[in-house]
């Protein structure tokens, strides 16, 4: 050995590594070479047999033989194992977004898509949501909306009383997202423009009314804000949630305590053979409560009236989700029933979207 070519040796070894296609024939290669009877090993065992000035160049070109093999031994076996990686990435490749068990694919409930719909809408124009407790003192559902402790409007909610606490004050669930009006005015200054969704609650059941319901409510508070921005605002809201371009809607005179003027509005239906069709036609669905913000609202929450003006509305989505989708019965909105879901849900990779319609 003590005549061992170095360069030689060193080149087939570097040759034999980069053709080597797994970690056990790499393994194969560094045995062979750098293992006890390996042939670096036994050049270098041999080195003995040299004398003086060849035996130093002789040690200092194995050794160098030796550095090369190792580091080609190292970088191809990382290179083998990052392919092996990627090849088993490749082949075990999971899609998390599909359903394990195909059979029981989710579907989105038609009041979430409802909500998605107007939140849509609502967010076009510039609203943010905002939210408050489904369990509310009186003091935000009646007295700050303009209905102190003896006026009338109080009666027409059959309201939900919770068990009064150890001063005698009871809180009531929410009967109305109206609240929110009040608790976002406390919060924010104007100008104010939000839709605020969530549960609502009233001792009522048959087949439209549920004592659990949804609504969205509302408001938007600024300079010189009018009648003609309410109605703007809700006539556009009615066309891109009813896909109806020249849906007549209509705004009929009302009473809400806390709005004034207050209205209620309406859009064009046809009953024309039994079935109901929204858009133009003999007919009128009333939809939706509005109105301007009584001073008095804005007074409570510390809004300057001769300031700041605003309108507000109000909206059962349970209704909303029963007239665009044909739904008859309310109950089943709550019933977890599949066969029901299955038939009135909408797929899940299908947001709604205003400018491809809704
Ligand atoms: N809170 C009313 C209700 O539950 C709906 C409503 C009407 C809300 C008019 C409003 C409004 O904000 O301006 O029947």
């Amino acid at each position: 050995m003590a005549g061992a070519d170095p360069q030689a040796l060193k080149d087939t070894l570097l040759a034999a590594i980069g053709a080597a296609s797994t970690p056990d024939a790499l393994e194969a290669i560094r045995i062979e070479a750098l293992g006890k009877k390996g042939e670096l090993t036994q050049a270098m065992k041999s080195l003995g047999q040299l004398e003086g000035e060849a035996r130093r160049e002789m040690g200092q070109a194995l050794n160098a033989v030796k550095d090369a093999v190792t580091h080609a031994l190292e970088s191809r076996r990382s290179d083998l194992a990052m392919a092996e990686l990627n090849k088993r990435l490749e082949e075990e490749k999971v899609d998390v977004s599909l359903s394990h068990r195909p059979e029981t694919q989710g579907v989105i409930h038609p009041l979430s898509r409802t909500l998605e719909e107007i939140l849509a809408i609502f967010a076009e124009m510039g609203f943010v949501v905002a939210e408050g407790p489904d369990i509310e003192s009186d003091y935000y559902n009646f007295t700050a909306l303009n209905m102190p402790e003896d006026h009338p409007a109080r009666q027409e909610h059959d309201t939900f009383y919770m068990t009064p606490n150890s001063e005698g004050m009871r809180k009531v669930l929410r009967t109305h997202t109206s609240p929110v009006q009040i608790r976002t005015m406390e919060k924010m200054k104007p100008p104010i423009r939000i839709i605020a969704p969530g549960r609502t609650y009233r001792s009522d059941h048959d087949a439209t009314h549920s004592p659990m319901f949804h609504q969205c409510e509302g408001l938007v508070i600024g300079d010189g804000i009018t009648m003609g921005h309410l109605k703007g605002c809700l006539i556009e809201f009615c066309r891109a949630f009813f896909d109806v371009d020249d849906l007549p809607v209509r705004f009929r005179p009302s009473y809400f305590p806390f709005t004034e003027p207050s209205a209620e509005v309406d859009i064009g239906c046809n009953r024309d053979g039994g079935g109901l069709t929204i858009g133009a036609g003999a007919d009128w669905l009333e939809i939706l409560g509005c109105g301007m913000v009584n001073p008095r609202v804005l007074e409570y929450c510390g809004i300057d009236p001769n300031a700041h003006q605003g309108f507000a509305f109000g909206m059962g989505l349970e209704r909303l989700a029963m007239l665009k989708y044909g739904i008859p019965d309310l109950r089943p909105f709550y019933d977890s029933d599949l066969r029901w879901m299955r038939h009135y849900g909408f797929m899940p990779f299908d947001p709604p979207s205003v400018h491809l319609g809704l």
